[in-house]
């Protein structure tokens, strides 16, 4: 019995081997990502790349026995880019999670200085050496941050729009665990679509589409709906200076990374929410907005689209739409300078 597990588990066959690389992957979340993606079977080759930390990480997952190798790579200097391209060389699955996190007073926008410039120039080197990549970032501000690849790539002539994605699905997760604690329910079983973008008033959670909607009204909906949009600021606080959300994003990330493979695999009906270049209100000059996505093969397969709203949720996309604008705008110019 153990014997046919075992040979179940580790069959070459039973898996379609993925190549997946985490960069920032020494990080707050890295670690845990890499851990979650370890334990993932889809996952064969698992590439863990870091400035500093991503051997001694690898090294440590590596003694896990689940059926993939994993490979730490640290650069030798400041300027060395072979790590990284080593790292990266056709690679199906990369996760970015590079950049520094916020501290107590700080919004996301506030990390645009540093993290604009790491995210482009690891957006360059996957332009180089993976260009059929699914690029999925979580380094913040995201609503700038996925802009800023998707000019990278255009530049670089490797822009594919239904491989890259903004990972929004810490919000997803959030207001599972959120609106559960209101209805007193199993907060696994809880699905509330969150669109928009990732930070403050662009986090936009569609209460009225669940079946709590006629339950949470009023000031209870109102406090949902806030903490569900400033649940990262929670974390923040908490931690008190040592950085944001890491534990919980690890789970977002591996939980989307895993739906972005099932979809490869040809798994049907993979949905999730994301932050991708979409044609929901490209006629008003949005170019990347998270809605429902269906995953497939070869990345995304279907954008849906947000369906009714409430009158206030109506009033609340006004708003969203506003500052995404100026966000995604942001990130364009930061590459294109104009
Ligand atoms: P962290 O400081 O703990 O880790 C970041 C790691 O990135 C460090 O190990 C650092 O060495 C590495 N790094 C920096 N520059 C790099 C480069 N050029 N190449 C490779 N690695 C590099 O931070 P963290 O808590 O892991 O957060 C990382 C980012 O994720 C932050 O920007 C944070 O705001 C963001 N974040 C996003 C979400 C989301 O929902 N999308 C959730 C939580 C955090
Ligand atoms: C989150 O939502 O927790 C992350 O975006 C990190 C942050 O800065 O709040």
């Amino acid at each position: 019995m153990l014997r046919s597990i075992a040979r179940r588990q580790f069959s070459s066959t039973a898996f379609n081997p993925y190549k997946v690389t985490v960069l920032g992957a020494g990080g707050g979340i890295g670690q845990p990502l890499s851990l979650l993606l370890k334990l993932n079977h889809k996952v064969t080759d698992l590439r863990l790349y870091d400035l500093k930390g991503a051997k001694g990480v690898a090294a440590d997952l590596s003694h896990i026995p689940t059926n993939s190798t994993v490979t730490g790579f640290t650069p030798e200097s400041k300027e060395s880019q072979a790590e990284l391209a080593a790292a990266l060389k056709d690679t199906e699955v990369v996760l970015i999670p590079a950049g520094v996190p916020r501290k107590p007073g700080m919004t996301r926008d506030d990390l645009f200085s540093i993290n604009a410039g790491i995210v482009r120039d690891l957006a360059g080197a996957i332009a180089k050496n993976a260009p059929n990549a699914a690029i999925l970032v979580i380094s913040n501000p995201v609503n700038s941050t996925v802009p800023i690849v998707a000019e990278v790539l255009k530049q670089n002539g490797v822009y594919n729009p239904k491989k890259l994605f903004g990972v929004t699905t810490l919000d997803v997760i959030r207001s599972s665990r959120f609106i559960s604690e209101i209805r007193n329910t199993d907060p696994t079983t809880e699905r509330v679509t969150v669109v928009g973008g990732h930070s403050g008033i662009t986090i936009l959670p569609l209460i009225s589409q669940t079946k709590h909607k006629s339950m949470i009204q009023g000031e209870t909906l109102d406090k949902l709906v806030h903490r569900i949009q400033f649940g990262g600021d929670e974390v923040v606080q908490a931690k008190n200076g040592a950085g944001s959300a890491t534990l919980s994003m690890a789970e977002a990330g591996a939980r989307f990374a895993n739906s972005v493979l099932a979809g490869f695999e040809g798994e049907r009906d993979v949905v999730e929410s994301t932050f991708v270049d979409s044609p929901l209100y490209k006629s008003e000059g949005i170019e990347f907005f998270a809605s429902p996505v269906t995953l497939g093969p070869e990345g995304v397969e279907k954008i849906h689209g947000i369906g009714a709203l409430s009158e206030k949720e109506e009033e609340m996309l006004a708003k969203c739409k506003e500052t995404l604008k100026k966000n995604i705008e942001k990130g364009q110019k930061f590459v294109t300078g104009n």
